[in-house]
């Protein structure tokens, strides 16, 4: 054997040695602990989705329609409607459609009025007295997306006024519930 393999070997051996010696050393001296519970828990996140927003309460307009002014109706929409409606029979559309005989008609009934997708896509659905009911108090929740440009009415008081005369816009007004 000839010296120089004896070196070689001693070599490769030494470096084997202190390798695993300063594996030995280093993890005394960091002294890696395991935890006994994963730090992250992937399967239990809290939920980040807010749950659904709870369904606002409209209460029903029916059992106020009978008592309600309807004279005192045409005074509010004269002021908070009239700037975007009409309300007399074949008026012309102005920023929202004509309302005339918009009680029972169908959703989006004005023929030729450019409705918003959400109103549209309801256009097989009543005006009975709770969907305008409903419409009024919030009209974006209602129908989302809607083109009306209004906040809502919060009072019931005024709402039932105003579904009041709204039901007297036509020729044969629908009866009261
Ligand atoms: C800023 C303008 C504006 C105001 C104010 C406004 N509206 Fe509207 N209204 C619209 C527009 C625009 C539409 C069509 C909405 C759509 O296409 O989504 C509409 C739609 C409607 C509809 C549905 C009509 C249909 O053919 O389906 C009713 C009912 C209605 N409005 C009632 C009222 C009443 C009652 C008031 C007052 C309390 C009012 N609006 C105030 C602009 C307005």
């Amino acid at each position: 054997m000839s010296l120089e393999f004896n070196k070689g070997f001693a070599a490769v051996l030494t470096a084997g040695i202190a390798f695993m010696g300063a594996g030995v050393i280093g993890s005394q001296l960091v002294k890696p602990h395991r935890l006994h519970e994963p730090a992250i828990t992937l399967g239990a996140v809290a939920p980040t989705a807010a749950p659904a927003a709870a369904p606002v309460e409209v209460p029903p307009i029916g059992p106020l329609l009978a008592a309600a002014n309807a004279d005192n109706g045409r005074a509010i929409t004269g002021r908070v409607c009239a700037s975007c409606h009409t309300f007399t029979e074949g008026g012309r559309a102005g920023v929202g459609p004509n309302l005339w005989g918009i009680v029972n008609n169908h959703h989006a009934h004005m023929e030729g009025f450019n409705y918003s997708p959400g109103m549209r896509s309801k256009v097989a659905e009543a005006w009975d007295y709770e969907a305008l009911n409903h419409f009024l108090s919030s009209p974006a929740r209602t129908v989302p997306g809607t083109r009306m440009a209004y906040a809502g009415m919060q009072n019931i008081g005024q709402r039932a006024d105003v579904i009041a005369f709204l039901r007297t816009l036509s020729a044969t007004p629908a009866p009261l519930p």
